[in-house]
């Protein structure tokens, strides 16, 4: 028996020590410690051994025992140790490696231009009314002194979607809406899409403009002038001038055309400015009496101004972009020259 033992651990540690991976390890605990493993046999067999031979044998078994589990248990840190360091070279990360660039998506020029003009005239005390895209011909022309036979009509190429119905050519639109919704003083910016049959470099079919309107006791042109300086130092720079040039809407009346001094030159006269000095920038004047006095509002007592700003033509002269169409691509190869 003792020699069958022997024979049995030699040829097992001579197994384990050639195990070359962890499968192969648990084969041969099986094979000799497993439920039908040959050293198992020999201890299920111990029954058979006479009494006084029994506690011999079974030290004989039990060290024979020990002596496989030892070797097995060896081998086996020796494997686990030996596929944890194949795991790390083979995952090692080079940290040194320069860093996968996300590309990072920028607020197109037009939404900084609006949200720069709510923070300017917000902190004037303008609140921000929402008009809608879709008006009737009456809030877009006949609200605003623009008859039916009216030659300004003819200034809009509107797109109608029936004879009442049209896309707005023009946020003034909004301006007839928040006279009916509130009573002076009114202190209003209203924001948003327009829609003219109109294209090319410099104009879009879709652009966006952005209406003010304020009504009070004692508003005069005066007012209208003080508030659009400061607004175009806040916008073009505190160097910019601006003058007022005679004009004509049928909403406002005396109607002005607003230029600055040309903040790429100073005046003196380049490119931007096509050598005049001045850049128009937008459209203003004191709201006609007809105007207020279809919304209700006692001309005696209130009168107010009203201006209205091309919010693609701020952010082509501020950002020198010369093709309007640029403005709705969201090409980032665009977008990443802007300065903010
Ligand atoms: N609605 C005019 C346009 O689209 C711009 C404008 C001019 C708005 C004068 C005004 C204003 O409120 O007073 O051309």
């Amino acid at each position: 028996m003792r020699d069958k033992l022997n024979e049995i651990k030699d040829r097992a540690l001579l197994q384990i020590a050639g195990a070359e991976g962890l499968e192969a390890l648990n084969e041969v605990r099986n094979t000799i410690l497993g439920k039908k493993g040959e050293l198992t046999a020999i201890l299920k067999g111990m029954k058979d051994v006479s009494p006084e031979d029994r506690p011999k044998v079974g030290k004989w078994v039990n060290e024979t025992r020990e002596a496989i589990e030892s070797c097995l248990s060896t081998q086996l840190k020796k494997l686990e140790s030996e596929a944890l360091k194949a795991r790390y070279s083979a995952e090692k990360i080079d940290v040194t490696m320069p860093a996968k660039m996300q590309p990072k998506g920028r607020l197109n020029p037009v939404t900084l231009v609006r949200n720069q003009l709510i923070d300017i005239f917000g902190s004037m005390g303008f609140e921000v009314y929402e008009g809608t895209e879709i008006e009737t011909d009456y809030y877009n022309f006949t609200a605003l002194n623009t008859p039916d036979d009216h030659p300004a009509r003819d200034m809009q190429d509107t797109f109608y979607l029936s004879p009442e119905f049209l896309l707005r050519t023009q946020t003034s639109a909004g301006q007839v809406h928040a006279m009916e919704a509130g009573k002076p003083p009114i202190k209003i910016i209203s924001p948003g899409k327009v829609f003219r049959s109109d294209d090319d470099a410099t104009h879009s079919p879709m652009f966006s403009q952005m209406e003010g309107l304020v009504v009070d006791k004692g508003i005069t042109l005066c007012d209208l002038k003080g508030m659009l300086d400061k607004f175009c130092k806040e916008i073009f720079g505190q160097e910019v001038k601006t003058r007022l040039r005679p004009s004509y809407f049928p909403f406002t009346e005396p109607s002005v055309e607003v230029d600055v001094s040309c903040f790429q030159c100073g005046g003196s006269g380049c490119k931007l400015c096509k050598g005049t000095g001045w850049i128009e920038v937008l459209g203003a004047g004191v709201v006609n009496t007809k105007v207020l006095e279809g919304c209700g509002i006692d001309t005696n007592e209130y009168s107010g101004f009203a201006f209205g700003i091309g919010m693609e033509r701020i952010a082509m002269l501020k950002y020198g972009i010369n093709n309007i169409k640029l403005l709705f691509e969201s090409d980032l190869r665009v977008l990443d020259q802007l300065e903010e």
